[in-house]
């Protein structure tokens, strides 16, 4: 369903990736190899009642996370920019005043629900959205409040969870062997993802395809990708550009740099993950990018087929713009041809440039490309020699924010 096309010769290591594809079906945290066919039904059945009832009480749904336990979500609803009666707001992802005074001006009096997400239940940034956020809804509200909560933490730990269990909120899991940046196909991202207007059910149906796609194939997209990233970073390419063509997958992007940054970035090694939007971007770091320091390495995110309804050049009586030739074109033609350039200048140019095509922009493919990166990241960190599960390096800012905040304890 993905296609991965590289001019770069990729030789891959079959036993060494059947290794590792062992090591992460039995590694407590690799419980997102298997999920698209082992989920839980059952909760998934109650995340498709609960969006429900939510759009039928509220205009907002603020979903309260940070990280993984945000950007997944925030990714796939801007990428495929479903219809809903309720719309999604985002808290918790940073501690900005004025992010949170334009997130309560939008409120004002409308009707609204939230929904917490924190694996670890112990999160400065969201807990204290969550704190603002929930004295509003209990002054709108009063006792009624904790019906418009919606927790989705730890299965057994964690603040958050003992707040839940204490206050009566509904409660969704995360499962204790799916770490956050692991975490979009659980009920962290589902649930925002059902209420926005997703078809859930074709996101984790395009996923089970990726993941059939991958079994007993050692030259699988995801494989081949994977092996490339790793002899790149071997011969110093130290710097990879994810672009895309379509504006609508900027948080796509940011998704990907938080999966590749916390998986690989450790043990002072990992290739630097950074993105850009085009043709935007060409105008800007164009010219680095064709002329500078060649550590960088480029994959580009396509379509096969556009997905929208066509847009053409017009005609005009006078050709006063130059446009001329132009006239009778799509504006798709003109974007892949920008790809096409930007593809052939940028090799020119020394940058090792690979193509990860996805079918089109909707849910089924969007699921599969999901499981693509998630595949491709764990492989690489591991071919690598790095452990794509931990974040030690996250909790360094942590400890020194408790200790100039006075936590108890640090
Ligand atoms: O991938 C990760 O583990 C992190 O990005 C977490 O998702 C992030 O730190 C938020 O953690 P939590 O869900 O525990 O609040």
């Amino acid at each position: 369903m993905i296609k991965f096309h590289s001019d770069i010769d990729v030789t891959v290591d079959v036993s060494r990736i059947r290794e590792i594809i062992n090591d992460i079906q039995s590694d407590p945290m690799g419980g997102w190899y298997d999920l698209p066919e082992t989920y839980d039904h059952a909760e998934f059945d109650k995340i498709q009642a609960t969006a429900k009832q939510i759009q039928n009480n509220s205009k907002y749904l603020v979903c309260i996370g940070i990280g993984g336990s945000y950007l997944g979500h925030r990714a796939l609803i801007d990428a495929l920019q479903p219809k809903s009666p309720t719309k999604i707001l985002y808290a918790g992802n940073s501690l900005s005043t004025r992010e949170l005074n334009c997130l309560l001006d939008t409120l004002g009096d409308s009707d609204f629900s939230i929904n917490v997400i924190s694996k670890s239940g112990t999160t400065t940034e969201p807990a204290v959205a969550f704190r603002l956020l929930k004295a509003k809804l209990q002054e709108k509200y009063g006792n009624k409040a904790s019906e418009r909560i919606f927790a989705t933490t730890d299965a057994r730990k964690g603040a958050l969870y003992e707040e839940a269990v204490a206050e009566g909120y509904a409660r969704f899991v995360v499962p204790d062997n799916i770490g956050g940046r692991y975490s979009v196909l659980t009920a962290a991202g589902l649930l925002p993802l059902a209420v926005a207007g997703v078809n859930i059910d074709q996101l984790m149906s395009g996923a089970a395809t990726e993941r059939a796609a991958n079994l007993d194939n050692s030259e699988s997209a995801a494989i081949r990708y994977a092996t490339m990233r790793a002899d790149l970073l071997k011969k110093n390419y130290d710097v990879e550009i994810l672009a895309s063509f379509e504006p609508c997958m900027q948080y796509f992007e940011e998704w990907c740099k938080q999966l590749f940054g916390e998986s690989e970035g450790k043990d002072k090694q990992g290739i630097f993950p950074t993105s850009v939007i085009y043709t935007t971007d060409l105008h800007s770091l164009g010219q680095y990018l064709q002329d500078g320091r060649r550590n960088i390495f480029e994959t580009m995110l396509r379509f096969s087929e556009e997905g929208a309804p066509a847009v053409t050049v017009p005609q005009l009586a006078k050709d006063l713009d130059g446009l001329k030739y132009l006239e009778g074109k799509t504006l798709d033609f003109l974007n892949t041809k920008a790809l096409e350039a930007t593809v052939a200048a940028h090799r020119d140019g020394g940058i090792p440039v690979s193509e990860i095509t996805i079918p089109t922009l909707d849910e089924k493919s969007l699921g599969a490309l999901v499981y693509f990166f998630e595949l491709s990241c764990a492989l690489s960190a591991k071919l690598s020699g790095v452990n794509p599960f931990d974040q030690p390096g996250v909790e360094a800012y942590k400890r020194n924010m408790f200790h100039l905040l006075g936590k108890p304890g640090f």
